[in-house]
């Protein structure tokens, strides 16, 4: 599989990831599971590099849930100390490659340390314009959603809008994705088909593919692999295959 096969026009804007497997993949070494995240950090790099090299304009990862918050408390903090010093050690990588940093999820949840870090390298990589990374950290779609209706009911009861002025555009606006056009392709790695609370809403017409490959071992050629795959696919958006065929030969 190499990057040659790749349709450059038909590439996807957004590409969503749930990085999954790194536990297993440390336990399968005798290791501890931290050091499968530390290895994940690789992969991490190999990611966003192939996806800035073909020019995906977006890369979004899974990097921390709402739910992980209940990992014993050394995961936790294994994970927020990886976070922090991968974050600082990154900034002048993403710079060098024209990357910007964001973030999406509940901050305020996040130790100071990792906050400052976060804050710091999102300012520093802010004029960027080759790709977003955005780090879903803390995040869950349910929490997302959740405060998205509890901000519209307060402009429904302040009397800004009007209910039936409530639709997908202004749940679209209100959700912390807004700033990013909805990813049409969604990698799970290490073999489990779920969705995991990740993007719920924005997902909903996205091509889905799942790989056995545990995150730690997840390479270039597998990204080139899950891309070519989903160019494959028909897209049809609840159209029929001859509505698409048609569309197409105009
Ligand atoms: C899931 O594997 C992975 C995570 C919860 C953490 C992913 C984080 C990293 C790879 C570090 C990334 C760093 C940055 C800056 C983005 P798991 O622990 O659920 O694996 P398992 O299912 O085998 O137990």
């Amino acid at each position: 599989m190499s990057k040659d096969q790749i349709d450059i026009a038909k590439l996807p804007k957004h590409i969503a990831v749930i990085m999954d497997g790194n536990g297993r993949w440390a336990k399968a070494q005798g290791m501890m599971r931290v050091f499968g995240h530390s290895s994940g950090v690789k992969s991490v790099r190999e990611v966003s590099e192939g996806c800035a090299e073909l020019g995906v304009e977006y890369l979004t990862l899974y990097a921390f849930s709402t739910e992980n918050w209940n990992r014993p408390q050394v995961e936790v903090n294994a994970l927020m100390t990886l976070l922090v010093k991968t974050i600082k050690k990154e900034t002048a990588t993403l710079m060098k490659n024209d990357i910007k940093l964001d973030a999406i999820g509940d901050r305020s949840m996040l130790p100071k340390e990792c906050l400052e870090e976060l804050n710091e390298a999102i300012e520093t990589t802010r004029n960027n314009s080759r790709m977003t990374l955005i780090l879903a950290l803390s995040y869950s779609s349910k929490w997302d959603i959740v405060n998205a209706t509890r901000k519209i009911a307060q402009m429904a009861k302040e009397g800004d809008i009007e209910p039936e002025e409530i639709g997908e555009e202004l749940i679209n606006k209100t959700l912390t994705t807004h700033k990013y056009p909805h990813p049409e392709l969604m990698i799970r790695t290490s073999g489990e088909l779920r969705i995991s609370n990740f993007l719920l809403w924005e997902l909903a017409y996205s091509e889905l593919y799942f790989t056995d490959v545990l995150w730690p071992d997840f390479r270039k050629k597998d990204l080139y692999e899950a891309i070519l795959e989903y160019q494959n696919r028909e897209r049809r958006f609840g159209k029929t295959s001859e509505q698409i065929s048609e569309l197409k030969s105009k």
